[in-house]
């Protein structure tokens, strides 16, 4: 018979083998977030679709394409989030943190969900380690949520990782400066592609992301937002590339980084890995969104940070680096099944001790399971045969060095935790 389902398209399993890549990746993410002051919150997998109908954009392609919506049985519109900004900044005025001392700072990881076609890295479900910083529009928040997410590629190990940055600026200068790039397009309209007319439209910000060859010439010859940027998004935009250079963290300016998401005003970044082809280089991205809270209804409040993208992350530490499942202590076995429950209480013995110990229940032969003990990789193993179990003693046997010891019951816990530290 045939399995009655399948996993569903777009989504993976997270197995034993990949789960020292994403303990790493968790780690770093909590060691440097609390580093930074940062407090973690989790917010729910679903909320009101409005909230990023409102806060992403309804002229995104999250909002139009990808959204994994559905009304309850109760008839409310929900959705699976998309992203973590939006649900934060509820959560932080649910919560009255903006009465907290600002700012308010959080990271978040956690799974989300967008109907994207999957293809290398890029899946229906998803996770990111993600910070935001709430109730304060220093650009010096913006440098600080940029290194702690350099920070943290340099601490899982993954080498190869570049940084883009641009200014988008703010409500006082992208009006014209949008005007300026509609009539740089209107005369070309229609040598564009029918994805950049409709974005030509809606965000003309957009078409900064056309990969399409018709729209590049136009494109390149484009008026750029950071040569029209007012004074105080300039002197932001100044602040943040002085001080990234003063603490020596690499970035290439990319006047065409626009990102995807409606929210951002000022600074926008990304970090980006060769390895990863294509429009699915962005291993994360952020940016400040001083206009975000104020969209979704509330107080106007500045923001800023960022979310990275832990499968694609991990799939290039994979490639780069071998990092092994932990592996037990001791492998604890009965040459006879009359002896299993005195190997049983054994194990929880050691167990008390706090050493990993693994009891193997099987019917196997002894050569056979000292083989799944070496398979396991454990250090010791624990053996009872008849002979052990009449004289209340125990076998210590070393994995490496292929000897072993008859010892008394009570010398178990010291024989094998004396074996563990040698060498
Ligand atoms: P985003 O650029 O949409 O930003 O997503 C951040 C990262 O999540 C991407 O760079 C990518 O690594 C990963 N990602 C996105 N979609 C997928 C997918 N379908 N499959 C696998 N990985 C994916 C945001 O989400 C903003 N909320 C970031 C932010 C926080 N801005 C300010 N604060």
């Amino acid at each position: 018979m045939a399995p009655v389902a399948q996993r569903p398209r777009g989504t993976q399993d997270i197995l034993p083998v990949d789960q020292p890549y994403w303990d790493a990746m968790d780690h770093a993410a909590q060691d440097l977030a609390q580093r930074f002051g940062y407090l973690r919150i989790e917010t729910p997998a679903f909320e009101s679709t409005e909230l990023f109908v409102r806060g992403v954009g309804d002229a995104t392609d999250i909002v139009t394409k990808e959204m994994f919506t559905f009304a309850d049985r109760g008839g409310r519109a929900l959705t699976l989030r998309p992203e973590g900004t939006a649900p934060i900044v509820r959560a932080y005025f649910d919560a009255g943190m903006q009465l907290e001392p600002q700012p308010v700072r959080l990271y978040y990881l956690g799974p989300y969900f967008r109907s994207e076609r999957p293809q290398r890295g890029r899946f229906h479900e998803f996770h990111q380690f993600g910070i935001e910083a709430l109730g304060d529009g220093s650009p010096l928040l913006d440098v600080e949520a940029i290194i702690l997410g350099w920070n943290w590629f340099t601490a899982v190990g993954l080498g190869g990782v570049s940084l883009q940055l641009n200014s988008i600026g703010d409500e006082v200068c992208r009006p014209a400066y949008r005007d300026l790039l509609r009539e740089h397009y209107r005369p070309h309209l229609s040598e564009l592609s029918v994805d950049s007319r409709a974005r030509f439209e809606r965000n003309p910000l957009r078409l900064f992301d056309s990969k399409e060859p018709q729209d590049q010439a136009l494109k390149r010859a484009a008026p750029r937002i950071v040569d029209h940027l007012c004074g105080p998004c300039a002197e932001a935009f100044t602040t943040v590339k002085e001080s990234l250079e003063a603490e020596g963290v690499p970035f290439s300016l990319n006047p065409e980084l626009v990102r995807g998401l409606d929210y951002y005003t000022r600074t926008v970044f990304e970090y980006q890995h060769v390895s990863l082809g294509g429009a699915q280089n962005a291993l994360g991205g952020g940016g400040r969104y001083d206009g975000l809270a104020d969209a979704l209804g509330y107080k106007a409040t500045p923001g800023t940070g960022f979310a990275l993208g832990m499968e694609r992350t991990a799939m290039l530490l994979r490639e780069t680096k071998e990092l092994a499942p932990v592996t037990p202590d001791v492998y604890a076995v009965a040459v006879d099944p009359k002896d299993e429950r005195y190997v049983f209480h054994l194990a929880g013995t050691l167990r008390e001790r706090g050493l990993r110990v693994v009891v193997d229940p099987s019917a196997a032969r002894l050569d056979a399971k000292l083989r799944k003990a070496a398979k396991r990789g454990a250090r010791v193993a624990l053996l009872v045969g008849p002979e052990e179990r009449e004289k209340g003693e125990a076998v210590v046997r070393d994995m490496r060095l292929k000897t072993q010891v008859s010892v008394a019951e009570r010398e178990v816990v010291p024989t094998v935790t004396q074996a563990l530290s040698a060498g």
